[in-house]
């Protein structure tokens, strides 16, 4: 009796501990005093002064990204191939052209479909597009009736009538209020979503789902995550972009919400055909420094979501302090590429403010090439964007993406584009 009693207790008692130590602060007076790396030191202690000396300072912090926190993606042998599976020339009512895409992406006898939806708009040759992940399939983007439904594993969703993991036709429509196609599309602007699941179903199945049955299977601390699969699934999406006659593929503007705005920074940051890269609410591992112990922490995203990162980064859970990167330095990466980081007030578990200052501490290193200081060290009041290479808005509500959001977004890349203002 003893015998089970006894490893039973420390269980319980661990179990116990470890969700203690997971409570949340959001109380500014609890937060610990943290010194975050700056951008523009070597790890020797060198300065960097010139845009030749950041090329090499890239380097280090990349890699500390890479092997510390994401995981490193093995060599890609595989190949793609893609397939127009269906065309709409009259898409929402008139103003866009429409068509899905299926890709395949082989390794010897293991392949992974993976289906794009793209709208146009019929009026703007080399129109920007956004590229972003959708988190329920295509056909929750748009109410249009016969854009397909994914076969791959969904999560099971009460709003969306899925208990089997099988995506349905109740789906339909679910999340337009996130997916503004019209007024998108009226502004001049293309948008190609994609199933994030097709890429890699999120859960915790050991890594032998999705595009890792693709690699060579051995890992160790330093293997990639979720994250980084996403991330690399953007890149292959960008191939096949790079490749369509009716893409601007100079002006893809990588965009994710949420676990997918954490995989549009990391893909903004391991592929530099991402023109610009935009951040919606992104948090802990995406936007938000670690440092500060504030919302979700290293600790909780790697309790609760053991497979978005390498088991390296495990190594910091409660132990923030020891991380030799944070968060503003994944910023830079992006330099002098524009990057976009939104917040949302009521979002407190992905720190706003936390997002914000990563701007700020990311700023040095586009001066060093060339841009403008990013124009605030105060958190802007509500419903007031800060435009610039580093852009920034916290708007009033909840942890979402919203029209009031995309707006933003547009507005800066006509901007950064020099678009006519529609
Ligand atoms: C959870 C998770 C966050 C993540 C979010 C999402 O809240 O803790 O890190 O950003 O899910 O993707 O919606």
């Amino acid at each position: 009796m003893k015998k089970i009693i006894l490893p039973l207790l420390f269980i319980t008692v661990h179990a116990l501990v470890f969700s203690q130590q997971f409570i949340p602060n959001y109380d500014e007076a609890k937060m610990p005093a943290y010194r975050l790396p700056d951008p523009l030191i070597f790890k020797d202690g060198n300065t960097v002064n010139s845009k030749a000396d950041w090329d090499k300072r890239r380097i280090e912090i990349y890699h500390q990204f890479e092997y510390e926190m994401f995981g490193a993606i093995p060599e890609w042998k595989g190949i793609t191939k893609s397939t127009v599976i269906s065309r709409n020339e009259n898409a929402l009512k008139g103003i866009a052209k429409r068509k899905e895409v299926r890709l395949e992406l082989s390794n010897g006898n293991k392949i992974i479909p993976v289906t794009i939806l793209i709208y146009l708009p019929v009026k703007s040759k080399g129109a920007p597009l956004f590229l972003s992940y959708n988190f329920d399939g295509n056909h929750t983007t748009t109410a249009e009736t016969d854009v397909l439904i994914p076969d791959s594993w969904v999560s099971n969703n009460k709003d969306f009538g899925i208990t089997d993991h099988k995506a349905n036709e109740n789906g339909r429509g679910k999340a337009i209020s996130r997916w503004p196609m019209k007024e998108i599309v009226s502004r001049g602007f293309g948008v190609a979503t994609v199933y994030y699941g097709d890429i890699d179903p999120d859960f915790d199945d050991g890594f032998k789902n999705g595009v890792h049955q693709l690699f060579d299977a051995r890992r160790d601390s330093t293997s990639w995550g979720s994250i980084a699969a996403w991330a690399w699934g953007l890149s292959r999406i960008m191939d096949y972009l790079e490749k369509d006659q009716d893409i601007n593929s100079k002006k893809v503007i990588v965009l994710g919400h949420s676990r997918l705005g954490k995989a549009a920074l990391w893909a903004g940051a391991t592929d530099k055909r991402f023109a610009m890269v935009i951040s919606n609410n992104s948090g802990c591992g995406g936007a938000a420094l670690s440092k500060r112990i504030f919302g979700e922490t290293v600790g909780s995203i790697n309790n609760s979501f053991p497979h978005w990162f390498c088991n390296n980064f495990k190594r910091y859970n409660l132990k923030e302090e020891l991380l030799p990167f944070d968060q503003h330095e994944l910023l830079a990466l992006m330099a002098p590429r524009p990057v976009y980081v939104a917040s949302a007030a009521d979002d407190k578990w992905a720190d706003p403010k936390g997002e914000f200052l990563s701007c700020v501490y990311a700023s040095s290193v586009y001066v060093l090439l060339g841009s403008k200081k990013f124009a605030a060290t105060k958190m802007p009041p509500l419903n007031s964007p800060i435009y610039g290479d580093i852009s920034y808005h916290i708007r009033p509500g909840k942890h979402d993406i919203t029209l009031y959001d995309w707006n933003c977004y547009m507005d800066a890349a006509e901007r950064y584009f020099n678009m006519a203002k529609k």
